[in-house]
Order: structure tokens, then C-alpha cells, then sequence
């Protein structure tokens, strides 16, 4: 697979496959590709917890928002809950700054999902969960802030990329058979040079 055939194929996922496991030594193998990614300043203070165990997976979904686009809807639908979690905390040992490494934790958190897409798997970044509730049910110590989760499992439904129409809308949409539409704009909208502004 070529970069761009990844990055089209490694899209937010919100239903997986119930009979699809990840192991402990899947998640390795992600967070391995999370471990070599740029950091500011070279620092690296994220950490990787990986969860694989079932309870424990049920417990880090209940505490995830999917899908505040389609409020209608419950995402996962039941019994299509992802398989794994990483979550992605911050080492305050090592930095204490809040913020400063939110860009850190973006380009990790891709990396996982194109190395998840690489195998097979995908999965969804959740920013919308309670950290301090999270960081409790887990018994994180006090160091590890949670910052973002990345959900992980084999996708059991099919997401399609559309373009931003005319009326610039860029919310996305389920059709009757459960299709995921994602509008992307277009390369010469996101695109600028001189000649264009
Ligand atoms: C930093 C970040 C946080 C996100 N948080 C959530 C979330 O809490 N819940 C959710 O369902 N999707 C979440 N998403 C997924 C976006 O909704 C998704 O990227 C967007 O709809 C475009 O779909 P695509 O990833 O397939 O291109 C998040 C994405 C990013 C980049």
C-alpha cells in the first residue's frame, strides 16, 4: 500500500467486529510506531497504556463520546464496540506543561491508526472523555494524564470519503444501510500560494 493508499483507508471507524481480538502484542507493535515519532524538543513524555482485556475495554467505552455529529444515533452500535484502547497520557514527571504537547499526542495518535490500518485494523480518536474520571478507573498514577484515547479493533462498517458541496457543509452522515460520509475539501481549497490569496 502506498502513504496515500493508508492515510485514505485509515479513516474514524465506529463499529468493529465482536470476534476480532487485539492482543497485548498488536498494541505493542502500534505503540513501537508511536515510540519513534517526532516530539517538541525531542522530549517524549507520552505514554502509551495499552488495554486488551474485556473488562477493562468496556470500561474505557464507557467513558468515550462517539459521534457528537449524529446525536440520533448510538455509536457504536451494541455489540460493535472496538476490541482495544490506547490511551495516550502525558508523563508530567517528565513535562509538566499542559498543552505544550498536544501536537505530540496528534501525530502519535495518527501514526497508531496508519500502523493499525497497515494490519488490518482501525479504529477512532476519542478526545471527548473525562480524564480525571479515566485516569481514576484505571488507577493511573498521578502522573499519567490522559490526553486522547485511540480506540482499535477490525472495522465492521464501511466509511466513505465525499467532497464538501456548495453549500461548504463538512458535518458527516450515515445513509439508511449505515454507510459512514465523510466531505473532505478539496486540494485546492486547503491549498495556498500567492497566486491563489
Ligand atoms: C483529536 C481528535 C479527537 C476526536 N475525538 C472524537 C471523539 O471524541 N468522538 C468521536 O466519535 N470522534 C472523534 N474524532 C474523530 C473525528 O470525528 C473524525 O476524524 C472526523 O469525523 C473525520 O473522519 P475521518 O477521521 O474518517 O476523516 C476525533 C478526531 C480527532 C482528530
Amino acid at each position: 500500500m502506498t502513504v496515500r493508499e493508508l492515510v485514505e483507508k485509515s479513516r474514524s471507524y465506529r463499529g468493529f467486529r465482536k470476534d476480532r481480538k487485539v492482543t497485548k502484542e498488536e498494541l505493542l507493535a502500534l505503540a513501537e510506531c508511536a515510540r519513534l515519532c517526532p516530539s517538541t524538543g525531542n522530549i517524549q513524555p507520552l505514554k502509551y497504556y495499552l488495554a486488551w482485556e474485556t473488562e477493562e475495554v468496556a470500561e474505557i467505552q464507557s467513558l468515550s463520546r462517539w459521534a457528537k455529529g449524529l446525536p440520533e444515533m448510538r455509536l457504536p452500535h451494541p455489540g460493535m464496540e472496538p476490541a482495544a484502547f490506547i490511551v495516550i497520557c502525558q508523563d508530567t514527571r517528565i513535562d509538566p506543561a499542559s498543552g505544550k504537547f498536544q501536537r505530540d499526542v496528534g501525530i502519535a495518535a495518527q501514526t497508531i491508526l496508519l500502523a493499525a490500518a497497515e494490519r488490518g485494523l482501525g479504529g477512532c480518536m476519542i478526545g471527548s472523555f473525562p480524564s480525571g474520571d479515566l485516569k481514576n478507573r484505571l488507577r493511573l498514577p498521578d502522573w499519567a494524564v490522559p490526553m486522547l484515547l485511540v480506540a482499535i479493533g477490525e472495522p465492521a462498517e464501511t466509511v466513505i470519503l465525499t467532497q464538501v458541496g456548495e453549500d461548504g457543509g463538512t458535518g458527516y452522515y450515515r445513509d439508511e444501510e449505515d454507510r459512514h460520509y465523510v466531505p473532505k475539501r478539496r486540494l485546492e481549497e486547503v491549498t495556498l500560494d500567492k497566486f491563489s490569496l
